[in-house]
Order: structure tokens, then sequence, then C-alpha cells
């Protein structure tokens, strides 16, 4: 009989990224991937700690994890990766005993080689988490039968917003060669991957740190575009501060850029943001985001915003309000502040009451969901474009799509359009999915 392994995801899409190179990997050494952690010989959870929730969640696995090794007479290997695994090193083993592995992501591509090395008993814990400076050793990635494939363009972030953990747990940036980055773009686009999504933590500051090479963002979106094939471009997340002129024109004339536009507030208050080190005011923001949705009528803006960061008051609230309201995000992420050991922010005095932060998130939420229903009109008797990703989760009927600016299709259709581009005119809109009608 095959070994079996799993890969439990938790965090961004760095994370899925990484996790289909890790599939990659156990399947080169032999073993079927499943779901069901009851069959498997080796457990991987691949684990988040952008906020302090992501980091309970991986604990609590953990003890699942742990009654399940009991039961099997300890024939269970337990590892842990990500960005927790990175944060918390060595006291992994000291917390959790029973774990086997330790990875930072940096170091990934040593899976097959610390595992053989449990699994002989050679040695009875692993930790490999040593600062990431480097870029990654390069390893192919399983997207299994996905339409989308990602491509890691930065790894790390320079930016230290005070309240972000990221750059602690994922070291300085690091671009990955341009030529690099057109070949993968090249193979995805050959074995017929219809999205291609670039990932980085602050993508429009890809090159940064290869001035010499003129390698820049708005370079390697036009590159990309004359990569043949039937495919777009999503790309998560650009940093407002980056976003420059020739970034906006590229998109602007290249529909194979996608429309959507993750650009993340993080709080409207100029005093705020100063805090968080950002490096724009409110109205740069807004003017921002005008600028884009005039030059790119047909792009779909949305966000990340955190309340209660320390130091907000009612006032600063209601600067993020404001921006809420001027903007139009057809989606936001909205998060209460989460103290991250480490960072500024955490020891930040005025740090704001929990109830505060629930309440202001809510009332936050009812304003964005409003604007969200009233920025999907826009695409009412619209014909747009559409990767069909799958049957319709709530009605089995309907498949179930996504537009180029990112928003959620339900329609009628034939399921071997799975995976296809179709045009729909949009018959019917609510907040979060558009309804319609395939055109022939
Ligand atoms: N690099 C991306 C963000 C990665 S983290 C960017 O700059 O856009 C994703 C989101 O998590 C952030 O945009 C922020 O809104 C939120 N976040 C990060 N740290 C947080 C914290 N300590 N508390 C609450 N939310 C946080
Ligand atoms: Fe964190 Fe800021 Fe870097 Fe994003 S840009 S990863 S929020 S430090
Ligand atoms: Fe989480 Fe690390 Fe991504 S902390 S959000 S998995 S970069």
């Amino acid at each position: 009989m095959s070994k079996k392994a799993t890969i439990i995801t938790y965090g961004c899409q760095m994370n899925v990224n990484e996790s289909a190179k890790m599939k990659q990997m156990f399947q080169n050494m032999g073993y079927d991937m499943t779901d069901d952690i009851k069959e498997s010989d080796v457990v991987f959870l691949n684990t988040c700690t952008i906020r302090e929730g992501a980091a309970v969640k991986v604990y609590g696995k953990l003890g699942e994890l742990k009654t399940l090794k009991e039961k099997k007479n300890n024939n269970l290997i337990i590892g842990v990766t990500g960005c927790l695994a990175q944060e918390v090193r060595e006291d992994f083993i000291k917390k959790v005993p029973y774990v086997d592995l330790v990875l930072g992501n940096q170091n990934i591509a040593k899976i097959p080689d610390a595992l053989e090395k449990i699994q002989s008993g050679e040695i009875e814990h692993i930790v490999l988490v040593e600062d990431e400076d480097e870029l990654p050793k390069r390893v192919d990635a399983d997207f299994g039968d996905d339409s989308i494939a990602s491509i890691s363009i930065t790894y790390g972030c320079n930016n230290f917003c005070t309240f972000c953990i990221v750059p602690y747990v994922r070291g300085m940036e690091r671009s990955v060669p341009l030529r690099e980055i057109i070949y993968d773009v090249e193979q995805y686009a050959r074995k017929g991957y219809k999205e291609i999504l670039f990932l980085g933590q602050n993508v429009n500051s890809y090159g940064s740190d290869r001035l010499d090479m003129k390698e820049n963002f708005a370079l390697l979106l036009e590159e990309s575009v004359k990569v043949e094939g039937d495919f777009w471009i999503k790309y998560v997340s650009p940093h407002p501060k980056d976003f420059t002129d020739d970034v906006i024109d590229v998109i602007a004339k290249n529909p194979k850029i996608s429309r959507m536009l993750h650009l993340p507030l993080q709080s409207g208050s100029t005093k705020i943001l100063n805090a968080m080190s950002r490096g724009y005011t409110k109205e740069e923001f807004i003017t921002l985001a005008k600028k884009i949705k005039e030059k790119i009528p047909d792009i779909g803006i949305t966000t990340d915003i955190i309340v209660g960061f320390p130091g907000e008051t009612d006032e600063d609230f209601q600067d993020t309000m404001d921006v809420v309201n001027e903007v139009g995000f057809e989606n936001a992420f909205m998060f209460m502040y989460s103290k991250r050991t480490g960072t500024p922010a955490a020891i930040m005095e005025n740090q704001v009451d929990e109830n505060v932060k629930s309440e202001r998130l809510q009332q936050l939420m009812r304003l964005q969901n409003a604007k969200a229903k009233e920025e999907s009109t826009k695409y009412l008797d619209k014909i747009v474009k559409v990767l069909v990703e799958g049957p319709s989760r709530k009605n089995k009927e309907m498949l179930s799509g996504r537009t180029s600016s990112h928003k959620i299709v339900l329609f009628k259709g034939d399921k071997k359009l799975i995976g296809k581009f179709v045009n729909v005119r949009i018959e019917e809109t609510k907040t979060w999915t558009l309804y319609g009608k395939i055109e022939e």
C-alpha cells in the first residue's frame, strides 16, 4: 500500500502556492495525497500568524493531531511549515513535542531530505528556520485540476508596517529575476492555465532590489502579456505608496491584465496611517483610487482595513468610513487590530478596547456591505468574460465563475465549460454575486 500525505494550508495565497510546491514534492517521493488525516502517514500544517486567531487555529489543529498520533501508536509524522513555524522556531518543539519537523518556507525544498532522516530514526526532531535572506530554491508546483497557477514574483517585505509580522517571518524583499517569471508564465500558458496569479507582499515594488537590472512591475506586466495564450494575469497585492502611473497605463491598455485591483487601505486616517508607517495620506489614497477608476473604468477595487489600531479615536475611525464611502470598494477584508509580539504597534500606548474594536468593525461592515451592493449594479446588462470555476456550491444546477475583476458570477451551462472562458450577460446583481446567461 502506498504512503499517504496531507497538507493543510492556512493563511494567504503565498502559502497556497508553497503548499502546491510541497504537494509536488510529496508526489515525487511516492506519496498519494489525501484530505483525510486519519489515513495519512504524514501531515504537514502550512501555517499563518498574521493575527492571533490564525495562530490559535493552528495550535487547535495540532491538539487534534496529537490525539491521532497517540491512537496510531506514534505512526504519524507531523510537520509544521509557514510563518508560524518561522516565528516560533525551536520553541515549537518545546511547546508541542509531538511535532517532528519545523521548517520555515524558505526551506521547503529540504522536506524530502528531512523526512527521510525522521523516518529512518536518525534524528528525532528537525528544525530548519534560518533567516530568510536569499531567494528560496526553485521548486515545481502542482496546481491540480485548477485553472489557476500562481507565481511568487517577490519573497519577503521591506515595508515594516508597524502592525505587521510578515517582514519578521518572511525576511527582506527579494525579487525573482524577470526571465524566470516569464519562463513560468510561458509554461503555465502552454499547459492551458487560464489565470496566472502573481504573488508578493508588495508586487509593485517588484525589482526595487534589482535596480541595476531595470526590472520593475510595469515591465513585468508588459512582458507577461506578450506571452501567447488565452489567459489573464491577476496579482496580489500592490501597495498604494508604490502605485506608479506607468503601471496604471500598462493595465489600462492590456485586457489580458485582470481588472481586479486589491489595494489595501488599512486606515482612512492620516494620523493612523502615519503611525502604521504606510507612506500615504487619506487624500493621497482617495486621489489614487479615483485616478485608477477614471483611467480603467471597468476596474474592481477591493481592500483590506484594520479597525482599532492603537490610538484610533472615533474621529480617526470616521476617516476610514469616509474613504470607504467615497472610493466604493467592491469587496473589503476587514479586521480588528491584533497584537503581534515583536512589532512596534504591540507596545504602543493607547491600545483600543476590544469592545470598541468590535463595535467599529460591525459599523464598518454595514457600510461596506451597502457600498458593495451599490458597486455591483454597475455590471447590470453588461456582457462580461468569465472564467468558469465549477458547479455553484449552493445550487448544483448552476455554474460559478469569476470575472476579470474577481466578481462571482452564477449562470446555467454545461459542466464541460469548467476551466474555460465564457461570455455572460448579467441580468441580476446582488451584493456578492452576479447572475446571468451565457452569450453564444
Ligand atoms: N502584504 C499585504 C498584506 C498581507 S497581510 C499588503 O500589504 O497588502 C493581509 C492583511 O492582514 C493586511 O492587509 C492587514 O489588513 C491585515 N493584518 C496584518 N497584520 C494585522 C494585525 N496585526 N492585526 C490585524 N490585521 C492585520
Ligand atoms: Fe505587512 Fe505592510 Fe509588508 Fe504588507 S506591506 S506584508 S502589511 S509590512
Ligand atoms: Fe499569514 Fe504568512 Fe501569509 S503570516 S498571511 S501566511 S505571509
